[in-house]
């Protein structure tokens, strides 16, 4: 795609970046200067794209070359490498970038992290653009060229350059500000003959979507179902359209934030699933609780539940989170959780987490407890717990700890815990919901399972 002179890719070292390097390899680019924080990655990515050139371009090379771009010296010091290098930089593509490691609620985002995306997806992306700029205005234009061709240059937006996601406002922020600053940019330097433009993906297959996969239980589904193609981008779609933007296929093409996102901003369906929870809805979990072999309480589960189902006349949703068959409840062998799992309440006589069973309940307004927290306890019971407002620390005796947001359920299975209320940072009030179900004792290995509930005795008693 009559890509021919020299290149630099920031954050080349993995995802979106490795693929623009192989591709700039593969394309015909005279050279190539693949640059991450992460060096031995950017080594091995530059050692790839030479093999990859190697036949079809045998004067193509990859050098490997260690930046921080939250660091203004170390930026100059890469454009430095690049001028001594090959004299001059045509293409440039900033792919470094970090995605979002603690999702939070507006109200309890911290700064720490919300300045960590600026420093590196703002910051980073104005010091690589600004350093790009000022370099390719400096160098002569391509000499057959009708009107002046100094230069591209690719930032990474997102689709979050347009839309937000639940939680991650230091992200929505970031790339907001990164398609910004590429509009300005192309219009600082439009007259100079160089073109900035962004790519805004959704969901990309690279090592940063992986790891929030791995932690966030459903998200894999969630993304198949909330972009229309039904799947994520290979990162190869990503440099697809990078070499794009950098040819001269593109020579009228500046200050565009490109969408490439298989559909998703096209729906207002956002990032909700087709069945649960409903349009506007902020998703919400269920944990539900058992013991190890060892008698300590440990999540078994930590989903969004396993059976949705739309109900009258598809106006409602339905999310069952836990039915039972018998009262008290058997929770040996885990025989509850597989009836749970294999029936819907409807087709048995018991209940789904709409409805309040009778036996014991009890509402509690919960006040600030900034630095402590509810003794460990255990009652020999089934306790649902529903955050109605605030957030909310549930400890299991393992150590385990979760945190729950409103909406979000658990189900303890008679196991030891502690709760704290952590809304505001433990200075505002928060409230849950607790339904207790008798169960049977629960032995683990061999072991009767004892209840113990502290000061909080006198809580359980009754008339
Ligand atoms: N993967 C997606 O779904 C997706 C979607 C839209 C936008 N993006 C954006 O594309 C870019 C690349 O994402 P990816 O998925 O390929 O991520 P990735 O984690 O696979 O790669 C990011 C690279 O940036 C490097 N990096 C991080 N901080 C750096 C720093 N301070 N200095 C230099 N290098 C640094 C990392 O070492 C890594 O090699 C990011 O800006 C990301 O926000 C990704």
């Amino acid at each position: 795609m009559d890509i021919t002179g020299f290149a630099l890719v920031v954050g080349g070292g993995s995802g979106i970046g490795r693929e623009c390097a192989l591709a700039f390899a593969e394309e015909g680019a005279s050279g190539l200067i693949v640059a991450d924080l992460d060096l031995p990655s950017a080594t091995k990515v530059a050692a790839e794209a030479n093999a990859l050139a190697a036949a079809k371009h045998p004067g193509f090379r990859a050098t490997p070359f260690k930046v921080d771009v939250t660091s203004e010296d170390s930026v100059n010091r890469l454009m430095a490498c690049v001028r001594a290098t090959s004299g001059r930089l045509d293409y440039c593509v900033n792919c470094a970038g970090i995605g979002v490691e603690r999702a939070a609620p507006i109200a309890e985002a911290s700064l720490a992290e919300f300045n960590r995306f600026l420093d590196v997806n703002v910051s980073g992306t104005f010091l690589v653009t600004r350093a790009a700029s000022s370099m390719m205005a400096a160098q002569e234009p391509i000499k057959d060229s009708p009107s002046p061709v100094r230069g591209a240059i690719v930032n990474m937006g997102s689709a979050a350059s347009f839309v937000s996601t639940p939680q991650m406002v230091q992200y929505t922020a970031s790339k907001h500000a990164i398609l910004g600053l590429t509009k300005n940019a192309a219009l600082d330097n439009a007259a100079l003959g160089i073109r900035v433009n962004c790519i805004c993906a959704s969901w990309v297959d690279t090592p940063m979507v992986r790891k929030a996969i791995d932690q966030v239980p459903d998200l894999e589904e969630l993304i198949q179902s909330a972009v229309p193609m039904g799947r994520m981008a290979h990162a190869k779609e990503i440099a697809d359209s990078v070499m794009f933007l950098c040819s001269e296929r593109s020579s009228y093409i500046t200050g565009c934030g490109l969408v490439v996102d298989g559909g998703t901003t096209l729906t207002t369906k956002g990032y909700i699933t087709d069945g649960f929870p409903a349009a506007g809805l902020p998703r919400t979990q269920r944990h539900i609780t058992g013991h190890d072999t060892e008698g300590k309480s440990v999540f078994l589960v930590t989903d969004c539940g396993s059976h949705h189902r739309n109900m009258g006349d598809n106006q409602a949703v339905a999310n069952i989170l836990y039915s039972t068959k018998e009262t008290p409840i058997e929770c040996n062998g885990d025989a509850d959780i597989k009836f749970a799992e294999e029936t819907e309440a409807s087709q048995t006589r018991s209940i789904s987490m709409n409805c309040i069973w009778s036996n014991i309940s009890s509402l509690h307004s919960i006040t600030p407890m900034a630095l402590s927290s509810s003794p460990l306890h255990r009652a020999i019971s089934v306790d649902y717990g529903v955050v109605i407002e605030g957030v909310f620390e549930l400890t299991l005796d393992s150590g385990e700890s979760r945190i729950m947001r409103p909406g979000d359920v658990s189900i303890q299975r008679a196991t030891s815990h502690k709760w704290k209320n952590v809304t505001g940072n433990g200075t505002m009030p928060g409230r849950m919901l607790w339904v207790l179900l008798p169960c049977n004792d629960i032995v683990v290995d061999g072991k009767k399972v004892e209840g113990f509930l502290g000061h909080l005795a006198k809580e359980y008693e009754r008339d």
